[in-house]
């Protein structure tokens, strides 16, 4: 289960960047006039973006203001959806999927994994400060259980050794090779298998 933790320390201001300030003003565009709210949650994602991947308490409050909002509206949907991050994580933030599909094919074992190689507990970040790692609900990615996101990317059809091999690999500065690890192209069956009546998948 993810434990939403809200960082004790925080910067004590926040504003878009030049770069992102276009973004958020194309996104509101989307919408129609008077309903610019509709954009919060693309504009708490943006804010987390620009911030090393969490939105600080002040990026709240700054995009409450941009969307004309109560600052309690914006902070309910930044505490409720676990995509957001309410505190700092590593530079490679695992998000390892527990929801039942992926926890009948092994997620727990890659829990395990997690804590043995990156940190004890879900959201502290590794000694060497490069890792972390978090529950999360379905990633929708339920026909390649078990999975993971690393950043962006989707790791999926993992064991525990190679969940292994990933996770040295990016300590030794090499980028894995995202999508399924048994070698399927995307969700396909294996080998010649055409029907749920051939043989049995490993
Ligand atoms: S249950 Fe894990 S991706 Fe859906």
């Amino acid at each position: 289960m993810n434990v939403k933790k809200i960082s004790k320390e925080q910067p004590d201001k926040f504003e878009f960047n030049k770069k992102n300030l276009e973004i958020a003003k194309k996104i509101i565009s989307n919408y129609p006039k008077g309903k610019q709210q509709s954009a919060v949650m693309a504009l708490l994602y943006i804010s987390q973006r620009q911030n090393n991947n969490w939105i600080p308490l002040s990026a709240i409050k700054y995009i409450a203001k941009f969307l004309s909002m109560p600052y309690i509206k914006v902070y309910e949907v930044a505490t409720f959806y676990t995509m957001y991050n309410l505190a700092p994580v590593g530079k490679y933030f695992f998000q390892v999927c527990t929801t039942t599909p992926c926890m009948i094919r092994g997620a727990y074992k890659l829990v395990d994994v997690c804590k043995k190689k990156i940190s004890k507990n879900e959201s502290n970040i590794s000694k060497d400060g490069r890792l972390s790692w978090m529950e999360v609900e379905c990633l929708g990615a339920c026909v390649n259980a078990p999975m993971i996101q690393i950043n962006e990317d989707y790791f999926e059809d993992l064991d525990p050794q190679k969940l292994e091999n990933i996770i040295d690999k990016i300590k030794d500065d090499v980028t894995p090779k995202p999508g399924s690890y048994r070698g399927r192209t995307s969700s396909e069956p294996e080998n010649t298998r055409k029907t749920l009546l051939g043989n049995k998948n490993a």
